[in-house]
């Protein structure tokens, strides 16, 4: 019944699952069957290579895939974008067998893993890219460990995106798979650094009172100096890179550089975390 669920609407399918894993009697969610949070969909392969272009999937990633499925988008990042290793996390006994069926056919050798275990008691620090294929719900409850990830890890999501956390790039992705055809809406998020607070900055200018206010990849605030405030304008994160700018004399000045801690090295400026 659920596959033929999966032809047609997911929206649809992954609420009715959500609401009926949920009414799930303890007792029947036993080692077979377990209480997933969102069913099996699996993400169209033209929409998989999409994915993990705009993560920008390299040599140097580690890949974690959130409820991985039948592994198909580990296996691609490693075997097709040469990722050095991924990891596929997931509950059902079912998809991990499905998955390393699909492992062994890919010649991958050990730098897939696939584990059974639930998404929200796994520590998946170590990725520096991470795919979800989830629900908003479950994309929301995952959000602030993902923020509290290393600034600069993509985070690619299709269907579903992070809520008040916009996107720093989406589009929509068409696929025809074996005559089975549509789009998918896919988001890229790039964990920014934290800069929240006041911070001592030191240039050519002289010294500046900075007081920044964070909205994940944006931020505003105020910059004083000799006794004058002005609005901090297009404050932005890209992981750890930082840009904004100041009206200095009258003339806006650019500042970009890179957030390190409580740092912020600049090419002719630098600021320190003051609280
Ligand atoms: C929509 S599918 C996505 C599959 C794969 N990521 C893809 O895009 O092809 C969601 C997957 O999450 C798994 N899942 C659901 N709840 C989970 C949980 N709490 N922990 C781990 N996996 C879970 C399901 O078994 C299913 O395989």
């Amino acid at each position: 019944m659920i596959s033929s669920l999966t032809r047609k609407s997911f929206l649809t399918a992954a609420v009715l699952a959500f609401a009926a894993a949920c009414s799930l009697p303890a007792a029947a969610q036993d080692d077979e069957h377990p209480g997933l949070d969102v069913i099996y969909v699996p993400t169209p392969h033209q929409v998989v290579k999409r994915m993990l272009e705009l993560a920008k999937v390299g040599p140097d990633d580690i890949h974690y895939d959130l409820g991985s499925g039948d592994g198909r988008i580990v296996i691609a990042a490693v075997k097709d974008f040469k990722a050095k290793k991924g990891v596929g996390i997931d509950l059902d006994p079912q998809r991990i067998k499905e998955a390393n069926a699909n492992l062994a056919k890919a010649g991958v050798g050990d730098r897939v893993t696939f584990l059974r275990k639930n998404i929200f008691e796994t520590d998946f620090s170590e990725a520096n890219v991470v795919s979800l294929y989830l629900l908003s719900t479950l994309n929301f409850k995952l959000r602030p460990t993902i923020l509290n990830m290393r600034p600069g890890t993509r985070i690619v999501t299709q269907s579903f995106d992070m809520s008040d956390w916009s996107p720093d790039h989406t589009e929509t992705v068409d696929f025809d798979d074996n005559g089975y055809k549509g789009t998918r809406r896919v988001y890229l998020y790039i964990v920014p650094a934290k800069i929240e607070g006041k911070w001592s900055l030191e240039s050519s200018a002289g010294k500046i009172d900075l007081d920044l206010k964070q909205h994940f990849q944006r931020f505003a605030g105020t910059a004083t100096t000799g006794g004058k405030t002005a609005e901090i304008k297009d404050g932005k994160l890209s992981g750890a890179a930082i840009e904004f700018t100041l009206d200095i004399g009258g003339k806006p000045v650019k500042f970009e550089g890179k957030v390190g801690g409580n740092t912020i090295t600049g090419t002719n400026w630098t600021a320190k975390k003051a609280s």
